[in-house]
């Protein structure tokens, strides 16, 4: 995820300030680096977030129109020559761009046998190129602009401009949020509203396919393909700093509602359906020696290492590779037995965490492969691992990780095909988790639907002070996750537990005001889930159950249901989750609690 701002303008602007300005609300989305670009006074990149930037603009940076980006690095390292805007070979054509270019290996080599050279390694420097080499035969910008955009496979909001047509910007959506902002005189394009309020509440948004065409009086759109597509402009009544939340009150409720799209980023491109197999790029350069590893061990803390549990669990039932899961700071006291036939793979959403970074040094010292399952791009782990596989979920800022985890458990089951395909899963086998990975994101789509039951479900316990919750198999992750979430955001007690070990202790605690979350889809263990939970019910405690949908006997088994679309039993955690992310949103905001500022925790732990 990454942010992009530019405008046009007939009104005399400082452009260097109104970019700056733009770039400082969009934050959130990214803040590896910085750039901006004006046809009159050039470009300026820095590393870092856009304050870096403000620190090294010249004085003067003048012009009626400019783009900018912050970015949150997918393809190359956050370095100033990956910062935003690219350009083509001459420094004519200059673009900011927000997703990922799919096909820009092989544009790549076409453009390079066509002569054209490059200067940094992002797949968004392809699309300057392509339009530079459109414009050899169409002398139009915003003509040869859509000539390339329609030659791009992948996710795009872009918005491009033009040395010798310095009034225009064509902007084009493809899966990343575009929104257009109609002032007097003057035209706006963000990510997202909150740096256009500044200047206009009248926006329009564009959809996906579609490129719109700005100048300072107009702003045609598109589709891809040519038809003119006629919008009326809405006007905007949030204020700013709830734009930057795309409207919603808090970043935690922000990122479950993201969770859809962490859970497609994560896959996409890397999905190979027909042939059952994953491509994950970021592993090629160990491919051999993955073959030969014994044993992985999968070292995280908090959130990620409850993603690595249903890792444990994918791996071994899929892949026949024994695995085992140590929280960071246990591995690195307690002289585990590694060897060079070992992979240590650690899970993070920041990279950064401390332990996680120990226990892969730890595992280096003693010889083991070591990999990053990492969503922040040119962290700590990430470069200090020997290969990973990037999460692509977007920044998360909410203390309490929501998106992060589901992007996890989606990496892990992508990792878990890649090595399976290794080690004789069949294609039909491969195909099956491919196919129904590719259907997850709809079907979290479905869940969101379901908001207003489980708002009433968290209203109906608000005085409860204590959870239990239990789950088998793939979902006793998903026990820890809910139950964790729910105590870090509304400070009551929760406690997760396997379904089958609660009648070995658990089980006591149980009255009619000791509720039980019960994660019981209809998998290999639902049975067993079903008479812990008439095990629970007997005892007088209340159960709320995550059910499939078309279960109608769990109504008569529970007392309240949340409902999730069916999938593949691997998968199970990642529908599962979303449920309990927004049970504890609900149930923490009736406390009046800032759920993305928890007491006592911070993002990041980066001290042991
Ligand atoms: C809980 C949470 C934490 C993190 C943990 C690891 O909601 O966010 O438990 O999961 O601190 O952080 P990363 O993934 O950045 O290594």
């Amino acid at each position: 995820m990454c942010g992009i701002f530019g405008f046009t303008t007939e009104n005399a602007k400082n452009a260097g300030e109104v970019l700056i300005d733009g770039l400082s609300s969009l934050e959130y989305r990214g803040y590896d680096s910085a750039g901006i670009f004006t046809p009159e006074s050039g470009a300026v990149k820095a590393v870092g977030p856009a304050s870096h930037l403000k620190r090294k603009m010249p004085a003067g940076f003048f012009g009626r129109s400019g783009i900018a980006h912050l970015r949150w690095a997918t393809h190359g390292e956050p370095t100033e020559e990956n910062a935003h805007p690219h350009t083509d070979c001459e420094g004519e054509v200059w673009l900011v761009h927000n997703g990922i270019v799919e096909n820009f290996k092989e544009l790549k080599t076409k453009l390079a046998a066509a002569g054209h050279t490059f200067a940094s390694q992002t797949d968004t420097e392809i699309i300057a190129h392509l339009v530079e080499e459109h414009l050899k035969t169409e002398p139009d910008f915003a003509k040869a602009a859509i000539a390339a955009i329609n030659e791009i496979r992948g996710t795009y909001g872009i918005a491009m401009q033009y040395r010798a047509d310095p009034s225009k910007i064509v902007v084009a959506r493809m899966g990343s949020p575009v929104v257009i902002g109609i002032g007097e005189h003057e035209r706006f394009v963000a990510s997202d509203p909150s740096p256009i309020l500044r200047h206009t509440r009248d926006v329009v948004y564009l959809e996906d396919g579609e490129v719109a065409i700005l100048t300072p009086e107009s702003h045609e759109i598109y589709k891809l393909h040519g038809a003119p597509v006629e919008r009326a402009a809405e006007r905007i009544e949030w204020d700013a700093a709830a734009a930057q939340r795309g409207g919603y009150e808090h970043f935690m409720l922000k990122e479950i509602m993201e969770e859809a799209d962490a859970v497609r980023n994560t896959s996409l491109g890397r999905l190979i359906e027909k042939e059952g197999m994953v491509k994950l790029g970021g592993l090629e350069s160990v491919e051999e020696k993955l073959k030969q590893v014994k044993r992985i061990i999968l070292v995280a803390c908090g959130t990620a290492s409850y993603a690595a549990l249903a890792g444990e669990y994918m791996i071994e039932e899929h892949a026949r590779i024994p695995v085992e899961v140590d929280i960071a700071s246990e591995f690195r006291y307690r002289t585990p037995v590694i060897n060079d036939d070992t992979a240590v793979v650690a899970v993070s959403q920041s990279g950064e965490t401390l332990d996680t970074l120990e226990a892969i040094r730890e595992g280096k010292r003693r010889g083991a492969l070591t990999l990053g399952i990492v969503n922040a791009v040119g962290s700590t782990i990430a470069r200090e691992t020997d290969a990973g596989v990037y999460l692509h979920a977007g920044p998360e800022i909410s203390v309490a990780s929501t998106k992060a985890y589901v992007s996890q458990l989606t990496a892990l089951a992508l990792f878990t095909l890649f090595l399976g395909r290794q080690r004789g899963v069949s294609i039909e086998e491969g195909r099956v988790i491919a196919e129904a990975l590719k259907a997850l994101p709809e079907r979290i789509e479905e869940i969101y639907k379901r908001t207003k039951d489980i708002q009433r479900i968290a209203k109906k316990y608000a005085d409860a002070r204590d959870f239990l919750f239990i789950g088998r198999k793939y979902n006793l992750a998903t026990a820890f996750e809910g139950a964790l979430k729910l105590k870090e955001t509304s400070y009551v007690h929760a406690e997760g537990c396997g379904a089958g070990e609660m009648k070995h202790g658990h089980l006591a605690m149980i009255d009619e005001h000791f509720p039980t979350v019960a994660i019981a889809p209809s998998d290999s263990v639902y049975e067993k889930t079903a008479s812990n939970i008439q095990e629970i019910r007997t005892r007088k405690g209340p159960v709320i159950a995550i059910a499939t949908d078309g279960n109608e006997e769990i109504k008569e088994l529970a007392n309240d249901v949340m409902y999730i679309p069916k999938t593949i039993d691997m998968l199970t955690p990642i529908l599962a989750v979303v449920p309990l992310h927004l049970f504890a949103y609900y149930f923490a905001r009736q406390k009046g609690i800032n759920v993305d500022r928890p007491r006592n925790l911070a993002k990041s732990v980066t001290v042991e």
